[in-house]
């Protein structure tokens, strides 16, 4: 797999934080909730393990399509806070899946530039799922082209517990007023905090819910639900998916009249 470059930098764009890269019209930052694999094998009377291991491959289309268009981010939902309470088999089976799955892609992925890093409540995985996820973050730390994030363990509220853990110890130590906690510093200590806020967010399987992804991170996301479940989800349903979000008009409270005016 060889991802085609990024396309040239394009200049900061308003509302943007920090440089912009993705061109006009493509988001910044794409989120996914990967869902509907456990459908997708009981239609085809096969293991829910069997419907896991068929949505490998569009992560590795999502990747390199977002690599291609220019996104600069593209954090994917792998395993929820409250995917705990699955049957231990299929849980064992998940995480088995995410090991092999870092073992056997990131060398390729750092081949193509990609950034990885993980999010979640990492002390609830096992101690050889965290030392390989450590290792693959080493081993693409700095890379330059597309950010993957991957989300295991995850859940909006977990991420806001530990914000909150975070801001309350620096005003125990004296470090931070709590008059100074505004949106810009809950938003700098959640897990994301360092990265441009999701754009477009696309959930599969046809359920239209948030289900406890990044709840503070979506307040203006784009929305974009998909009936194609995830072992099924290919480079056209994501190409329809950045089309309807060129066609939006993003109006962050404003007038469309004001947003069409542009910045002031
Ligand atoms: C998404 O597919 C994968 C994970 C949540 C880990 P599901 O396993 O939720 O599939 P459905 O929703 O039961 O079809
Ligand atoms: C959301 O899917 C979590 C992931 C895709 C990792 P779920 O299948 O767990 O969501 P619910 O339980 O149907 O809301
Ligand atoms: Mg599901």
């Amino acid at each position: 797999m060889a991802f085609e470059p990024n396309p040239p930098v394009d200049p900061p764009r308003p509302g943007g934080v920090g440089a912009a890269r993705a061109p006009a019209g493509v988001p910044r930052h794409v989120a996914i909730i990967m869902d509907g694999n456990g459908r997708w094998a009981a239609t085809r009377r096969l293991p829910r393990s069997a419907g896991h291991r068929a949505g490998i491959r569009p992560v590795r289309m999502s990747v390199e399509e977002c690599a291609k268009r220019g996104v600069e981010v593209l954090t994917l939902f792998a395993f929820s806070s409250e995917n705990w309470r699955r049957p231990p088999q299929e849980v064992g089976l998940l995480m088995q899946l995410f090991l092999e799955a870092i073992e056997r892609e990131v060398d390729e992925l750092s081949r193509n530039g990609v950034e990885l890093r993980f999010i979640g409540e990492r002390g609830s995985l096992a101690e050889e799922l965290r030392l390989r996820m450590a290792n693959a973050e080493a081993r693409t730390r700095g890379n330059r082209g597309l950010k993957l994030v991957v989300a295991v363990a995850y859940g909006g509220r977990w991420d806001l517990v530990q914000a909150a853990r975070r801001l309350a110890r620096e005003c125990a130590d004296g470090r931070l007023a709590p008059e100074a906690i505004d949106e810009a510093r809950i938003g700098a200590a959640l897990a994301l905090g360092d990265l441009p806020e999701p754009d477009l967010f696309i959930r599969t399987g046809g359920d239209r819910r948030v289900s406890n992804f990044l709840l503070w991170n979506l307040a203006y996301t784009e929305l974009c639900f998909v009936d194609a479940l995830w072992p099924e989800f290919s480079a056209e349903h994501l190409g329809a998916a950045f089309a309807s979000f060129a066609a939006r008009q993003r109006r962050f409270g404003m007038t469309g009249e004001q947003v069409e005016a542009g910045p002031c």
